[in-house]
């Protein structure tokens, strides 16, 4: 049963509220994690989140929920579209993982449709804003 659960956010979202509003919305993440605690306590889940722009962190951060986490949730910004390091570590740990993204990565550029992540995560949720993330909590709780 899943009680535990880790959220890393990747590079460059530690700017939401700032960076793109267009595709991004206009609020900051401390409103983001605000939420997604609401959301997982609401789901009798406790969270921990984790900001990084470093992928190395990113692959530490993994790599110690082993011990820690039941379930991990992962928006890897960048790194989603290229990073075989974060794709191994994620399949290192074997602790379900959800991908997920703010926007519709499908519907903007080429180089952002290729994930190397997904098919190493449980599952992939993307395009609801903020909600991808709320979303991704209420699945880990009902695994
Ligand atoms: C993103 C989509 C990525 O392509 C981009 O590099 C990001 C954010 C999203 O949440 O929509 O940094 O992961």
């Amino acid at each position: 049963m899943i009680k535990k659960i880790l959220v890393i956010h990747g590079p460059n979202l530690n700017l939401l509220g700032e960076r793109e509003p267009g595709i991004y919305g206009s609020s900051g993440i401390d409103t983001l994690n605000k939420n997604i605690i609401e959301r997982a306590k609401e789901q009798g889940l406790e969270c921990e989140i984790f900001q990084s722009n470093h992928e190395g962190a990113i692959i530490d951060k993994l790599h110690s929920a082993r011990q820690k986490f039941d379930g991990v949730i992962i928006n890897a910004g960048a790194y989603t579209h290229y990073s075989y390091a974060i794709r191994d570590a994620i399949s290192a740990i074997k602790i379900p993982c959800i991908e997920v993204h703010i926007s519709n990565v499908y519907a903007r550029d080429e180089f952002r449709k290729t994930s190397v992540i997904a098919p190493v995560c449980k599952g992939s949720i993307c395009g609801f804003g903020f909600m991808s993330y709320y979303l991704a909590v209420m699945a880990l709780s009902e695994m």
